[in-house]
């Protein structure tokens, strides 16, 4: 495992965060430490941008302030304040999540990584960033923005391995400015690494959504918000695919419990039923 010297370390370490203090961006989520708050950030940022989080964090946290106020809620409201984020699984994880919190952790979210990696929609990265935005732990964590940044500034082979990379990360993280540094990571790399500057080409791209599977369960979802049932046929019809291929798609919600399909007719599951 390489070992950073510590030159390198010290120097990396005051560019990212005299930068976050000359030029940190104002973001929601930074005037808060509360678990809530920052993993419904988090969710939400995981394959969304900045910019189009913003204003539906503010409008979440107006909603719904707490883990106990969320469970409450349906699913079907859940789903239709998520409606322009995309990638509707994260929602439904969310609010499954506010279920465990409260039904099983009095309330308060775990702030121990395995069990954090035990809850839904909550992976390695997720888990890290709640531990640090939340908590300030002096752990590393890594998405496309700090690889982006890790591999430029310490000329890092593009095509460095996942472990090895978590691994340098740990190395650099100032142990009692974790949430600084990650905060500074993530605006050096929007702010002066875009990645049309860098060519450091991401690991994984969204696929095009024109046509797509995603769309056609975008649109089922959609539809789900605001009626009570909807038919296959009529969402085939006005995405111009065949009812097999809008099928198909609803079944891959159904395997997620999302969704029930029952002949033609597809209606949503409330999450208080199927955790
Ligand atoms: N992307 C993921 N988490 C983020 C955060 N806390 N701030 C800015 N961008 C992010």
């Amino acid at each position: 495992m390489r070992r950073l010297e510590t030159d390198i370390i010290r120097r990396l370490r005051r560019r990212i965060l005299s930068f976050y203090r000359r030029e940190g961006r104002a973001l929601p989520w930074r005037t808060t430490t509360d678990p809530y708050a920052i993993t419904v950030s988090e969710f939400m940022l995981q394959q969304t941008q900045v910019e189009r989080v913003v204003p539906k964090y503010e409008d979440w946290l107006a909603r719904w302030a707490s883990w106990s106020a969320l469970a409450q809620s349906s699913r079907q409201h859940v789903l239709a304040a998520w409606s322009g984020l995309g990638y509707n699984r994260r929602a439904v994880n969310l609010h499954r999540l506010a279920g465990h919190v409260v039904s099983d952790y009095g309330g308060q979210l775990p702030d121990d990584e395995s069990v954090l990696l035990e809850l839904p929609g909550i992976g390695p990265y997720t888990a890290r960033a709640i531990l640090i935005f939340a908590y300030n732990q002096p752990v590393a964590t890594v998405d496309t923005n700090v690889r982006r940044v890790l591999i430029h500034e310490l000329g890092l082979d593009p095509e460095i391995g996942t472990a090895d990379l978590w691994e340098i990360a740990r190395q650099l993280v100032p142990p009692r400015r974790s949430r600084d540094w990650h905060n500074g990571l993530m605006d050096y790399s929007a702010l002066r690494l875009p990645r049309r500057l860098t060519g450091v080409p991401p690991t994984s791209k969204q696929s095009v959504f024109v046509g797509s599977r995603r769309q056609i369960r975008g649109e089922i979802v959609r539809r789900l918000t605001r009626h009570r049932s909807i038919g296959l046929t009529s969402v085939a019809r006005a995405l111009g695919q065949s009812t097999d291929t809008v099928r198909s798609a609803a079944e891959s919600l159904a395997v997620e419990g999302m969704v029930r399909i029952t002949g033609q007719r597809v209606e949503l599951i409330d999450g208080s039923d199927s955790t």
